[in-house]
């Protein structure tokens, strides 16, 4: 299950992932904001981040006006490790190396196209489950 949010900035891309995602049959949860009506991104970082560390989701996608703030959010929740991604490398890496639970991005910076290709990247690669990596990632939460 994918945890969706967004603020208002994000509302439009986040209909492009959604529409993806249910192209391919992948479940997923939206959060929020469900509306264009100005918000603040905090409740939508957190919404999403609470929901994969309670066992709701197993990963999510945050949008904002630049992923930035979205980001911030989350990543205040323990137990997540929120990936602001704008490129397909940096996607498929975090994913490999931090095992990432949360995909952010902003819908200012790239366009649906390379957004979609970045959430693809992003929910098919694995962790690699390399010793170094659990070693640097129990680090971080610690
Ligand atoms: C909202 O205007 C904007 O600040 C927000 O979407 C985001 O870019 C914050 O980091």
């Amino acid at each position: 299950m994918i945890a969706l949010g967004c603020d208002h900035g994000g509302l439009e891309l986040k209909k492009t992932i959604i529409e993806y995602l249910e192209s391919k049959n992948i479940e997923y949860k939206d959060y929020g904001t469900y509306t264009d009506e100005s918000c603040d991104y905090p409740v939508y970082g957190k919404a999403v981040a609470n929901a994969i560390v309670n066992g709701e989701c197993e990963k999510g996608i945050l949008i904002c006006g630049t992923g930035i703030g979205i980001s911030i959010a989350a990543n205040k929740v323990k137990g997540i490790r929120a990936a602001l991604c704008h490129d397909v490398f940096s996607a498929k890496a975090t994913r490999e190396h931090n095992n990432s639970n949360i995909l952010a991005m902003g819908a200012r910076v790239i366009g649906p196209g390379l957004a979609l290709e970045i959430v693809k990247a992003f929910l098919e690669t694995e962790f690699s489950n390399d010793e170094r990596h659990i070693r640097r990632i129990n680090m971080i939460e610690d």
